[in-house]
């Protein structure tokens, strides 16, 4: 039988605050992942300022591919081709990848694959479970999406359920500020729920009528705003570790039973979670527990593989590449891009 030529994916991802570039090797080997973070800039104003994001993707996106190349051993002639997430995300942040990767991909002459972000963090769960294949349940949990997607087969989604407001990162950052953790709120609520009493105060576990996949995380984030309000009006102590841990299980409970209750109703037997999200460990820790009482497989990325990365992006491009996907030079940033749309 005649060997099957290895496809080399150099991939871009800049939807966001992370400037990232990866090298993968048939869709789940990764032969680099470089991620220059922006964290640091924006903590000051407590969120990502989409101007700062866009300038410092300019600056720092060549040296990233650079880098990227060079751990992987390769150079432009080495590739098979360039994928790049083109949404959703802001679209000053997209432009800069986007542009970069329409720039390579004609000076390299190597095809062009444009990535949807969100089918890059359900890629991530292939890097490391070689055998994870679709059909299977996602549970997609990031700072600007809470989504159950159906994973049909590659580059084949449907959307069950979502957020009717927050996404649940926005949900850890927004009561992180508010309890005085700081930016970004989700790694500083998980780190500091290790200390507090999940059981301390009871938090509302929302459900949205007639919609039984879909989520609500604006009622949990308004009664720890009141919950703190009522305890200052009064004087009484604020135990961060409590009100973080609190929150988180809320939260967490939310997650996990509406997963469990698609895989049943959908026939999935299989669940996998993606997403910055996806690297709570409370989360994490009751998925495991949930699933194994139903004998379910769980999958989910190591943690720098959940938040933003570029491999995830080069997995899901290795998938596109070879369902025939090619993006032309007219390429464009597409904010608001709907999963599975092209
Ligand atoms: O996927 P991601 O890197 O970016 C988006 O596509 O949005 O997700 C970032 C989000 C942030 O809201 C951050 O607070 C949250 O993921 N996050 C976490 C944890 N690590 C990151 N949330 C809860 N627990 C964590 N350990
Ligand atoms: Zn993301």
């Amino acid at each position: 039988m005649e060997e099957q030529k290895d496809i080399l994916i150099l991939a871009i991802e800049s939807s966001c605050d992370e400037t990232a570039a990866a090298v993968v090797k048939n869709g789940r080997e990764v032969l680099s992942n470089v991620i220059s973070s922006q964290i640091v800039l924006h903590t000051v104003y407590g969120g990502v300022v989409p101007e700062i994001a866009s300038r410092k993707h300019i600056e720092k996106i060549n040296e990233v591919i650079q880098e990227a190349l060079d751990q992987a051993k390769m150079t432009l002639g080495d590739l098979s081709a360039v994928g790049v997430t083109y949404g959703p995300g802001l679209v000053g942040a997209l432009l800069v990848g986007v542009a970069e990767a329409k720039a390579i991909s004609y000076g390299a002459h190597l095809p062009l694959i444009g990535v949807h972000h969100i089918e890059g963090h359900i890629s991530a769960n292939y890097i490391e479970h070689k055998e994870l294949e679709p059909p299977f349940l996602c549970l997609v949990v990031s700072g600007g999406h809470t989504h159950l997607v159906i994973v049909r087969d590659y580059g084949s989604y449907e959307i069950i359920g979502r957020t009717r407001d927050d996404a649940a990162g926005e949900a850890f950052d927004k009561v992180a500020r508010a309890i005085g953790l700081g930016y970004p709120g989700g790694p500083k609520i998980d780190k500091a729920s290790k200390e507090g009493n999940p059981e301390a105060i009871h938090f509302p576990r929302a459900k949205v009528e007639d919609a039984p996949y879909d989520f609500s995380f604006s009622g949990v984030k308004s009664a720890v705003l009141n919950y703190l309000n009522g305890c200052r009006m009064k004087g009484e102590e604020i135990i961060k570790a409590d009100v973080a841990a609190s929150f988180q299980r809320a939260v967490c409970e939310v997650l996990v039973s509406h997963a469990l209750d698609a895989a049943r109703a959908y026939r999935l037997s299989k669940i996998a979670l993606a997403g910055g999200v996806a690297s709570n460990s409370e989360l994490r820790a009751l998925m495991e527990k949930a699933c194994q009482k139903e004998g379910i497989p769980l999958y989910y990325p190591s943690p720098v593989l959940c938040t933003d990365n570029a491999a995830m992006i080069g997995a899901a491009a290795y998938y596109e590449y070879r369902r025939g996907v090619r993006h032309g030079l007219d390429l464009n940033a597409v904010p608001n891009l709907k999963l599975g749309e092209r």
